[in-house]
């Protein structure tokens, strides 16, 4: 496709009909010139394909396909091949489907347990959330179908989300809410992007010219088509010039016509039109030249693909007595609906129509007992079925329950108001364990719960929303035929009210103040020294591994350097597992920002025998270092003194290794006559041009002994000291008896900014 000369044959009309989609599902074609009409589908986790009626939450049916984990277990097996694997598995389905763009993956990060679409988002972590989105992108995009990134930006909660304003500062925005969307741009190379419905900082994402044009191309390169989140067009016209290419679903013309008099009356310029026109035929071009339409889709073998999976993704959370793997030979009763109908995936516009389920009932073909245990349509307890569950317990050697939330409580389109399980499974385990010691709990969920009773059960597996396949992995790992590995890819609270958020989130209206900054997740328990039920990164194994030989290549670096770490990991245990080892960077305790105290930096997940050992290397560059200054608006390796840690999750690290960064020149803030003399001490080159000045004042200031009063006594030199340090430049003005004169600090400041 020549897009240049395509374009110089377009009429306008022809341009502008581009920009919206057909109708729910396609980019409209214009005939005349042979540019085909293509079709885009949800995601993120298989397709949502509608053949017929189209509609955004998964009312009407889409044609059978297999759902892989969601995000939530995906993000859990710290696995890039594994997501890359899934996407190739996808991008296969679409090109035998003839799709173009899958609207995947999802990689918002997790604020809060509460936000109802957590089980489609990834991490609460940027940098994991980052690497998995890439790794999957690679994945759908080497089968020569594209992606949609998405909701970029700052989209985090489903409360009033089509209108709700993230008030997020500059710093947060680049260290915690871009970063995922940035590697999935630069590293993962995504064909599109989908905005957001929300506002930023009080301009819609749809229509945000920084988001979708300063920061997504100018700084990350991106060259493929950004699309609105379906319905999240406000001002059409004003959206084209911000950046914004595609507007789904269709728009009746009507925006279509705003456009094309938006040009006519010279609001808008034809080059922007014609930016949006080439960005979306560079994509449908892409995916037109490389059409495999003979591409075979093997849903069966998809099916075990999500199965095998979902083995990686599941997290063992507590195996007391290693009570876990079940052995053939004891009596296993299973108690819970979800044994039977397990729930494994969310509700709205990522949900698909499974070619079939696979329950852990099914997969252990009658070997073990079974009782319901509760209804899941409801949170109230079913004395009869609690009975029946207990009768059976306690003929039983273990028992194992499969708990979770049910589709009522989280879905896309509204958030959770607690973070407890229903009340009758609760009910249901506190029963269970009061007649027998060895209970083991199996969570279907896509967000943390609270468990009261953490300490009493033996066992806890975290299955998340695991796939179509889930109940034959579940089974699996019960039984020992896989070893579980997967890790939390986000912090479980004790309880809601330790959430950063807890006070404000859903409660303040639709303006949101993100006013936690960079403390989320992990970030904000390190900080407040706050233990969490499970820290983020933690997960068990059938097996144990022995770390040693933490090595790195330079003890002092410059911001130009990379660093590389090397460690020897063993499996000690007697079974082959997997473990996921996990860097962190621990932040210089003397940092000048309030810096969290470590930061995810690097993790691989490797897979060894008995008594097997494997060296695994990172390369870290600066950025693992640095922190978004807003001084510069740019990321800044303040020098000081980290530590590489090596960790078996956030909260445990296990060896560590301190690096030296030097040679970064220090930024200071431009200099005011409101700026602080604290503040102005830390800036040598400001001292000295103020220093005339502060002599003078000082001399004004000096106490006349001789007049020594008991008031002037009570003055300490702490007080003086603090008030000295606390008074802004243009104090010298006040207090300087008329010796100072506000020109001059404004001269001296203006002076000293030039230089
Ligand atoms: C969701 C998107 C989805 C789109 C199309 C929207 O409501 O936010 O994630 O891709 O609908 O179904």
């Amino acid at each position: 496709m020549n897009i240049a000369e395509l374009i110089s044959k377009m009429s306008l009309e022809e341009k502008a009909s581009l920009l919206s989609g057909l109708d729910f599902w396609h980019t409209k074609p214009v005939e005349r010139l042979g540019i085909p009409s293509t079709m885009v589908s949800d995601g993120p986790h298989g397709l949502r394909k509608q053949d017929q009626s189209g509609d955004h939450l998964g009312i009407n049916d889409s044609i059978k396909a297999v759902c892989f984990p969601p995000a939530c277990a995906g993000a859990a097996s710290f696995d890039r091949g594994m997501m890359t694997t899934m996407g190739e598995a996808i991008g296969k389905a679409c090109q035998h489907e003839n799709l173009s763009v899958i609207l995947g993956p999802a990689v918002n990060i997790k604020r809060s347990p509460l936000c109802g679409r957590n089980f489609e988002y990834l991490s609460e972590d940027p940098f994991l959330a980052g690497e998995m989105a890439a790794a999957m992108i690679e994945g759908v995009q080497s089968q020569h179908v594209g992606t949609s990134v998405k909701h970029f930006a700052a989209n985090n909660q489903e409360f009033r989300r089509m209108s709700s304003d993230s008030v997020v500062d500059e710093r947060t925005l680049r260290e915690i809410y871009f970063p995922a969307f940035e590697a999935a741009v630069k590293k993962g190379k995504a064909w599109t992007v989908m905005c957001s419905y929300n506002r930023l900082n009080g301009e819609y994402a749809s229509q945000n010219k920084w988001l979708l044009h300063d920061v997504l191309r100018e700084e990350w390169g991106f060259d493929g088509y950004v699309m609105s989140d379906w319905g999240a067009v406000s001002d059409r016209v004003k959206g084209v010039s911000a950046g914004l290419d595609l507007e789904m679903p269709a728009s009746g013309g009507s925006n279509d016509a705003r456009i094309v008099k938006a040009v006519n009356d010279g609001q808008l310029s034809m080059e922007d039109v014609d930016a949006a026109v080439t960005h979306i035929l560079t994509v449908i071009d892409r995916y037109i030249s490389n059409r495999k339409p003979e591409t075979e889709w093997d849903k069966e073998a998809q099916h075990d693909l999500a199965r095998s999976m979902e083995e990686q993704c599941i997290v063992l959370l507590k195996n007391e007595d290693n009570l876990l793997p079940l052995k053939a030979e004891e009596r296993v009763l299973f108690v819970g609906k979800f044994a039977k109908e397990p729930r494994f995936q969310g509700g709205g516009s990522s949900h698909i129509n499974c070619i079939r389920t696979e329950s852990a009932l099914d997969a252990v073909n009658g070997t073990v007992d079974y009782a319901m245990g509760y209804e899941t349509t409801e949170d109230q307890s079913h004395p009869e079925l609690i009975a029946e569950a207990v009768q059976k317990a306690q003929k039983a050697d273990k028992v194992v329950v499969f708990a979770g939330l049910p589709d009522s409580f989280e879905s896309e389109g509204y958030d959770r108001t607690h973070m407890r399980l229903p009340d009758c499974q609760n009910a249901l385990i506190d029963a269970l364990l009061a007649v027998n010691p060895n209970v083991i709990v199996v969570l279907h969920n896509g967000s943390p719960v609270e468990m009261p009773w953490v300490h009493r059960v033996k066992g806890i597996l975290e299955a998340y929303l695991g796939g179509e396949a889930v109940g034959g992995a579940v089974a699996n790992v019960l039984f020992g035929k896989a070893n579980p590995s997967g890790r939390l890819p986000e912090t479980f609270p004790v309880r809601l009210e330790d959430t950063p958020t807890s006070i404000t989130y859903g409660r303040s209206g639709n303006s949101v103040p993100y006013s936690e900054g960079v403390f989320v997740g992990y970030r904000y328990y390190d900080r407040k020294d706050l233990a969490p039920l499970f820290p983020f990164g933690y997960g068990l194994s059938y097996t144990t591994f022995a770390y040693s030989n933490l090595k790195t290549d330079k003890e002092t670096m410059t911001a130009n350097d990379d660093i590389h770490v090397s460690v020897d990991v063993t499996n000690t245990g007697a079974c082959p597992g997997k473990e996921v080892v996990q860097l962190y960077v621990r932040n210089p305790e003397n940092s000048n920002v309030l810096r969290p105290i470590r930061e995810l930096r690097g993790f691989e997940k490797i897979e060894l025998l008995p008594g097997e050992t494997k060296t695994v290397q990172f390369t870290l560059n600066i950025r693992a270092f640095s922190y978004w200054n807003i001084t510069c608006h740019d990321w800044y390796p303040e020098n000081g003194t980290y530590h590489i840690e090596i960790s078996k999750n956030s909260r445990e690290p296990l060896l560590e290794t301190p690096v030296v960064l030097t040679g970064t020149p220090v930024v200071f803030e431009p200099v005011t006559p409101d700026t602080l003399f604290m503040d102005l001490k830390k800036n040598p080159k400001a001292m000295q041009a103020f220093s005339s000045l502060m002599e003078k004042m000082m001399k004004i200031f000096s106490p006349d002994e001789s007049k020594s009063t008991a008031a002037s006594e009570a003055v300490t030199a702490e007080m003086e000291a603090a008030m000295f340090e606390n008074m802004p430049l243009r104090g010298l003005v006040s207090f300087g008896n008329g010796a100072i004169s506000y020109d001059e600090i404004a001269a001296l400041c203006d002076q000293l900014n030039q230089k």
